[in-house]
């Protein structure tokens, strides 16, 4: 018998191999979805099926950037791009203006309430967040504990990952009564939570304006209800308030209790420079009843810095940069004009980011990126790591909430190394 005869044309061999290794891409499949190990793992299934899903998420919808030049390159004040509504409208807040993807309609309610956020208006009210921090150390003195509020965000983190990729889960969020939601996905709970009590505050708000009149300082709901600030504009509406307000709290929580987290993290890790900070702190603050302002502790050398151009901070800086609580890159869209970024033309539409870590973490940038080095902020040269603390980001829709975010730190770190004895618990 002729073997040649029975082997498989060059054709037909193409044929089959391509068909073989689809029967075995096939088979992989499966295996990931139902059999792999990590199949019980909650997540897309696309990210189950096949790792080339991750490679479309990252490359195939726009471009992510590494050298941490591009980063001064994308966001800076110039840049009046919009941002990208795939990525915002995860957060399930289309009324504030912070998911307002358009730069010029966000830029009316932004500038509505930047006034609260002012430098100046933050130290008028700096006596509430000592109120808070009093409470926050008999809690700590007295339980050893975190507050709901903390536990209900650390709780509900993992949906905003989950809303990203699914807007059937977001629908859900937003049209099931709290009390079926609560049941139907628990790790909801603190959304529900914060979402009940912030539109039970808006709709109080709206039926008895009155009660503004009565606050012991300005609010944002007085802010952006004045007809004259709104020059004609038609009235926020429930929604729109209730957005606003979920935002302000949503971004001035985990953020700044992520820096201080880190802070007294490395902190505790480093005996010495907890020692220069205590030490510090002591001799400004020498009797425990009467505790400095936030101006006079902007002035400590090792938790800040005083400099020309603005006060700036040793031990807070280094825990916002090593810290990095938003790490994600923050998607922009490139304008008609089109952009040269790193050197590259790219063409109107695309979608662009860069993490900050490319830059926080980056060695051409910091000497030894990973370790924590307050003193690096503290030599003469040190100036110019400025415009590489990039945490706030930059830019029109950079932080709206960067002054009351250093005061809080400042206080707090202030509060904690002064009222404690903060160590490792070397048992755990
Ligand atoms: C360590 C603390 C903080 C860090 C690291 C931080 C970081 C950031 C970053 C990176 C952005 C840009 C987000 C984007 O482009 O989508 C941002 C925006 C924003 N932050 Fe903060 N933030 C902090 C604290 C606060 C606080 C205390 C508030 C006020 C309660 C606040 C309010 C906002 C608001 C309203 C925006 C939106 C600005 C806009 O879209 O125009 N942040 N923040």
């Amino acid at each position: 018998m002729d073997v040649h005869s029975l082997l498989p044309s060059f054709p037909q061999g193409i044929l089959i191999t391509v068909l073989g290794l689809l029967f075995y891409a096939l088979v992989r499949v499966i295996y990931n979805v139902f059999f792999h190990p990590l199949s019980r793992f909650p997540g897309p299934r696309g990210a189950a099926c096949t790792r080339w899903w991750l490679a479309y998420q990252e490359i195939g919808k726009g471009l992510h950037f590494s050298r941490p030049t591009v980063y001064n390159e994308i966001y800076n004040s110039q840049n009046k791009w919009d941002k990208d509504h795939e990525y915002y409208r995860a957060f399930d807040l289309d009324e504030s203006f912070f998911t307002q993807t358009d730069y010029l309609k966000s830029k009316h309610s932004r500038a509505l309430i930047s006034n609260l956020f002012s430098r100046r208006a933050i130290s008028e009210i700096q006596y509430l967040i000592r109120a808070q921090l009093d409470r926050f150390c008999d809690v700590l003195k007295e339980q050893n504990a975190a507050g709901d509020i903390v536990k209900g965000i650390d709780i509900s983190m993992p949906t905003v990952t989950l809303a990203k990729f699914s807007s059937v889960f977001v629908w859900m969020i937003r049209h099931c009564p709290p009390s079926i939601l609560m049941i139907l996905a628990p790790s909801l709970k603190g959304v529900v939570v914060f979402r009940t009590a912030l539109d039970a505050q808006v709709k109080s708000v709206l039926k008895n304006p009155g009660l503004l009149d009565n606050a012991p300082h300005r609010v944002m709901y007085s802010e952006l209800l004045n007809p004259e600030a709104n020059k004609g504009l038609p009235p926020p509406t429930a929604l729109q308030l209730s957005h606003e307000a979920r935002v302000l709290f949503a971004a001035g929580s985990h953020t700044v209790g992520t820096t201080l987290m880190t802070g007294v993290f490395y902190l505790l890790r480093n005996p010495g420079a907890k020692q220069r900070l205590v030490d510090e702190v002591r001799t400004a603050w020498p009797v425990l009843d009467e505790a400095p302002s936030y101006e006079e502790l902007e002035k400590l050398p090792f938790l800040a810095k005083f400099a020309l151009r603005m006060k700036q901070t040793a031990v807070i800086k280094e825990s916002l940069r090593i810290g990095t609580p938003t790490p994600a890159g923050l998607p922009r869209v490139v304008p008609p004009s089109g952009a040269v970024i790193s050197g590259v033309e790219i063409p109107e539409g695309t979608v662009v980011s860069q993490s900050p870590l490319f830059v926080s973490f980056s060695e051409e940038v910091f000497t030894r990126p990973y370790d924590f080095l307050p003193d690096r902020w503290l030599q003469p040269g040190s100036n110019a790591l400025e415009s590489w603390l990039v945490t706030f980001s930059k830019g029109p829709r950079s932080c709206l909430g960067i002054n009351l975010a250093y005061c809080e730190l400042y206080l707090t770190f202030a509060y904690l190394f002064r009222r404690f004895d903060v160590h490792e618990d070397l048992t755990k």
